[in-house]
């Protein structure tokens, strides 16, 4: 990399030291071997994840370009694999196809440069009629259901969906709290589609209407004093079990210490399953303070949680190894069910600026500040001199 453009690289937009501005760097322009694709990424949505590296150097080793899904065109397509293979997963693709994924692996694959070379199964095609701003909200989040939903609760989501297929839980209460952030917002969608129909929301009451729409049985405001009584209270009514757990199932959304943990705390009992979004965040990030993150889950509120609580920490950068999933879900699930309206990207807001480091930058003070609320920042990726 190079901090002066060449004549085959492009810019990106690059952590270069913790607690400081972001930076452009120049990277050079990888072509695609068998089974990858180059991609000019022209939409990306911040996710809290860059803040917890840009301000809390949060697994990273600097320079590290951020973002983590994409929206842009096919650019270059590598080799097929095998010249007899026809099923050969590049054979996808065709140069100027629109394209929405989910790059995060290395330095050179992450989302905010002008192009990611990625493994094809990594990307699937933008559904006819959908903005690169909408579907740039979806992958990194959307896989996160996923791979909480197999790997950290244990609730099955076949696909393809059998006809009159029900869920063994399909009455038992689910929380997903942190309903209104991204996450929980296709969590809900995702849930409720496959069945599961005790769905309780906590996220503010301005979202209660949409969340119930999404497919939320019930919805309680965490602002509100009395949330963990509520909450207990419905689950203990509907919860048709007579042993067990009132709620056996918890999705933390958020992963705030203070904010969603201590409250689950008391909800969770003996046998509840908790899958918890990391990095817990002990310590916010702001413009003066150092944040602090935990990713050890059961090092979370000793002695607060219930014995026989078991705590998983999500991590959807493992989405890959989750069965299933890898050939499946960017390629053919997540198109599919925006398709057909089973999932709706998030609201977007987009981040206005220059140049793609001052949106880049823009987005990022505004997630220090907390400003998304029921929605996604996204922005323009490539600028003009690009298109
Ligand atoms: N480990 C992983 O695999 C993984 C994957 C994705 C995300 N994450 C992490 O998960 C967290 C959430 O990500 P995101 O993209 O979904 O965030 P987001 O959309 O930016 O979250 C914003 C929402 O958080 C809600 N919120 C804040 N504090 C809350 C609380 N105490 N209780 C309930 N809701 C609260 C707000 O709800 P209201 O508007 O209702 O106030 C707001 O709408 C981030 O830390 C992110 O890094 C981890």
């Amino acid at each position: 990399m190079s901090s002066i453009p060449g004549p085959n690289s492009h810019p990106a937009v690059v952590i270069t030291q913790v607690r400081s501005p972001l930076s452009t760097l120049y990277y050079p322009n990888l072509t695609p071997k068998a089974g990858e694709i180059r991609i000019r990424v022209e939409w990306t949505a911040s996710s809290p994840l860059e803040l917890h590296q840009a301000d809390g150097g949060l697994l990273i080793q600097p320079p590290h370009i951020i973002g983590s899904s994409a929206a842009g065109t096919v650019m270059e397509v590598g080799p097929s694999s095998s010249p007899t293979n026809s099923n050969s997963s590049n054979n996808r693709f065709e140069v100027g196809d629109k394209v929405f994924g989910y790059s995060f692996k290395t330095t050179p694959e992450r989302c905010g440069q002008v192009y990611i070379t990625a493994a094809s199964h990594q990307y699937g095609k933008v559904p006819a009629g959908m903005s690169l701003a909408a579907v740039a909200t979806v992958p990194a989040n959307l896989v996160t259901v996923f791979r909480a939903a197999h790997a950290d609760l244990g609730l099955d989501l076949p696909w393809p969906k059998p006809k009159g297929w029900e869920p063994a839980q399909k009455d038992d209460p689910i929380l997903i709290w942190g309903a209104a952030g991204s996450v929980g917002m296709y969590a809900i969608q995702v849930f409720r589609h496959w069945g599961y129909e005790n769905l309780i929301a906590v996220a503010s009451s301005k979202h209660h209407e949409v969340l119930r729409g999404m497919g939320a049985k019930v919805a309680y405001d965490y602002n509100e004093h009395g949330v963990v009584g509520r909450v207990s209270e419905y689950a203990s009514r509907t919860n048709g079990k007579s042993d067990g757990p009132k709620v056996p199932y918890i999705f933390d959304c958020i992963g705030s210490l203070e904010g969603t943990l201590r409250p689950l705390a008391e909800i969770a009992e003996k046998g509840t399953k908790a899958a918890i979004l990391l990095p817990v965040i002990v310590k916010d990030a702001t413009a003066t303070d150092v944040p602090e993150y935990e990713l050890d889950v059961t090092k979370t509120l000793p002695g607060k949680w219930a014995e026989g609580v078991e705590l998983n920490g999500v991590r959807a950068h493992f989405w890959e190894e989750t069965s299933g999933l890898k050939d499946r879900f960017m390629g053919e699930i997540m198109p599919t069910l925006l398709e057909e309206g089973i999932v709706q990207a998030n609201k977007q807001r987009i981040v206005e600026g220059e140049t793609m480091l001052e949106r880049a930058q823009t987005a990022l003070d505004l997630l220090r500040e907390k400003a998304p609320s029921g929605e996604r920042l996204v922005w323009r990726v490539a600028d003009d001199e690009w298109l």
